[in-house]
């Protein structure tokens, strides 16, 4: 997978791309994410991507250095855009976006290019949203300083399932929100830790009960904690 990021500060990506599981998936060749700073698409001669916003108000990104990058990042723009996996998913990561989750981050694996969109938290011309994007997403209601750092979120969640990025499959597969249930809890070592001991049911060795045990805890869990993913959730 290729993730090009357009973006007015490409060095708050850098140290998050050197680390853990995104360096390894990186180094292993398994993504390939491109940095692009919007300021080297803007025609201006002071390269400047954002005006006041028409009306009143604050600052706003203008339309031609997001377009530009657009059309070189997947090829000539298309209004409206077409559905095709192969020429990449435009995603603009903005407040004002549907909440991204982890239905979200399947889907995108389906494509083989994903180009994000991270403006400062002013925003964009409607024009950008409307014409040259796929997708707008937000990563959760409060509000950012910019789209960086959701797009930093986007990236994680997305090549974390890329396979072959997590060694154990089963556990991504069995985390919270896979599921539409929150995670079992878990106890190591020691089994008494100052008095506060582990459920002996753990160190049983019987697996069936095990197993039943975690899955009556997640969903007592999630029923406590987030009643509203048991709507969604397929029984077993
Ligand atoms: Cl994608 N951008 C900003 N600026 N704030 C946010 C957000 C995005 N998602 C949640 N809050």
């Amino acid at each position: 997978m290729i993730i090009d990021v357009v973006t007015i500060f490409p060095d708050m990506f850098r140290p998050v791309l050197e680390e853990s599981i995104l360096k390894r998936a990186r180094e292993k060749g398994l993504v390939r994410v491109n940095l692009h700073d919007l300021r080297d698409y803007s025609e201006d001669q002071h390269k400047k991507v954002d005006a006041p916003s028409y009306g009143g108000g604050g600052m706003v990104f203008t339309p031609q250095p997001l377009f530009t990058a657009v059309e070189a990042l997947t090829g000539a723009l298309r209004y409206p855009r077409e559905e095709e996996k192969s020429a990449g998913r435009v995603i603009l990561l903005s407040p004002q976006g549907k909440n991204f989750s982890q239905r979200d981050a399947r889907r995108y694996l389906e494509y083989e290019r994903l180009i994000l969109l991270a403006p400062r938290y002013e925003g964009v011309d409607e024009r950008v949203r409307r014409y040259a994007v796929d997708e707008e997403v937000s990563i959760g209601d409060y509000v950012l300083s910019g789209g960086e750092l959701a797009a930093m979120v986007c990236i994680d969640c997305v090549v974390r399932l890329i396979p072959g990025v997590v060694s154990d499959r089963t556990s991504v597969r069995e985390e919270s929100f896979e599921r539409d249930l929150l995670d079992w809890p878990h106890y190591t070592r020691p089994e008494d830790f100052r008095g506060l001991k582990v459920p002996p049911v753990l160190r049983s060795g019987d697996h069936a009960r095990i197993r039943e045990w975690r899955e009556s805890q997640a969903r007592q869990r999630t029923q406590i904690r987030r009643p509203d993913l048991l709507k969604d959730h397929r029984w077993e």
